[in-house]
């Protein structure tokens, strides 16, 4: 190799960079937002009910069909086998719960892990915080030998929480060639479908089933469960949430482009860049939005207005801009007609908030953390005073 070809290959790499994806502000396109409460035949909706039989199911189809692909909802059988469990986990102030949760459908089967702390000493069933886990499987370690701030599970518990986790893989894995086999097995004819769901549908999926468990655990309080993710994760958390609202609060950290982030913005990580990275996270229809934002039927501020009147929590990190923290606040922003309908009113700043400065009284919360595309103790210390406002006022 010549000694000026390492140059040229830097050289084509910024260079592509620069092609791809933009980071100034002043080269994000104008664009319109599609309204929130504006019909796809025009009419502008002004009342809850209105939005919950016209609006609210038409926008959750066109995200269905565009992006995320269809959410089977039937099932032959579910059971749930308790596979380990320790009384006096956490020097005492826990009990462990292991649990496989099988879902049966036409002669197939699933098996999600879930793991689960709930604080000891408490006579009610309490909330709790259930993270899909899109790290390693040490992140959720049951021993808590190995322990991460991607999930403190001590800490959460220390604060009157449960606390839960599970796998995305078990549900779908994480890779082009093969997120087939999980939840798809039982699902087949989604994969031959344009709309069919890939793995953020079948992580999303596999978060509902972990409710349905919930439902069923004494322990817990169903009706107060947040879920929690991160990145891809918080992609998912955002679409599990919008189809699912059983889900009490519903936390997006660090989610960018196809999560929180406005798509027509281009800003960081766009439309094309995912598709073309990850091609087995959204239906095939979304690949034709490649290059073409404004053609969308919908932007994600509306996914975020699927979660009304529940609360909200959306955060960005000051030096992930691949993720596009301004593009997540506008979003965030631009959901709130939906929250309106509800009489619910976020108390949003007009401006992005500075760095380190969360929103967490207020129906629609934020921060932008100080630094790298994380999921870190700062975020979760913001999530649970955000619950104990939501679920006690203070
Ligand atoms: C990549 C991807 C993002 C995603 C992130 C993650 O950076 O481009 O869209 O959010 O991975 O899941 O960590």
């Amino acid at each position: 190799m010549s000694k000026t070809m390492p140059f040229l290959f830097i050289l084509l790499f910024l260079f592509n960079k620069a092609m791809t994806q933009n980071y100034d502000e002043s080269k994000v396109p104008d664009y319109t937002l599609p309204e929130v409460l504006k019909t796809e035949s025009g009419n502008v909706v002004n009342n809850k009910s209105a939005w919950e039989k016209v609006r609210r199911p038409e926008l959750l189809t066109l995200f269905a069909e565009n992006i995320y692909g269809q959410m089977p909802k039937d099932f032959d059988s579910i059971r749930f086998t308790i596979t380990n469990e320790v009384a006096d986990a956490m020097d005492g102030r826990a009990q462990l719960k292991q649990v496989t949760i099988s879902v049966w459908r036409m002669g197939k089967s699933v098996d999600i892990h879930l793991v689960l702390f709930t604080p000891n000493n408490r006579k009610k069933p309490v909330p709790a915080f259930l993270l899909i886990n899109n790290r390693e499987d040490s992140t959720m370690d049951a021993t808590r030998k190995i322990k991460s701030e991607f999930w403190p599970a001590e800490m959460v518990i220390d604060s009157g929480y449960a606390i839960a986790a599970f796998q995305v893989a078990d549900a779908a894995p994480d890779d082009k060639d093969t997120y087939q086999n999980g939840v798809l097995q039982l699902y087949p004819k989604q994969l031959q479908a344009d709309n069919g769901m890939k793995a953020i549908g079948a992580w999303a999926w596999a978060a509902s089933r972990v409710m349905d468990y919930f439902e069923k655990d004494k322990a817990i309080d169903a009706k107060k469960v947040a879920l929690v993710g991160h990145s891809r994760g918080g992609k998912t958390a955002l679409w599990a949430g919008a189809n699912d609202r059983r889900f009490a609060i519903v936390i997006s950290n660090c989610s960018g482009n196809s999560g929180a982030a406005l798509s027509r913005r281009k800003f960081g990580e766009t439309i094309k860049l995912i598709n073309n990275q990850f091609p087995h996270w959204f239906n095939d229809n979304y690949k034709k939005f490649n290059d073409k934002e404004d053609a969308l039927p919908v932007d994600q501020h509306e996914l975020l207005a699927l979660i009304a009147p529940r609360p909200l929590y959306v955060t960005s990190a000051s030096e992930d801009l691949w993720a596009d923290p301004k593009g997540m606040y506008l979003s965030l922003w631009n959901a709130q007609p939906a929250y309106g309908l509800y009489g619910k009113h976020a108390a949003l700043p007009t401006e992005m908030p500075a760095v380190n400065s969360p929103i967490i009284h207020s129906v629609l919360g934020y921060h932008e953390r100080e630094g790298i595309h994380d999921l870190t103790k700062y975020d979760w210390n913001n999530f649970i005073q955000f619950a104990n406002y939501q679920y006690y006022g203070k």
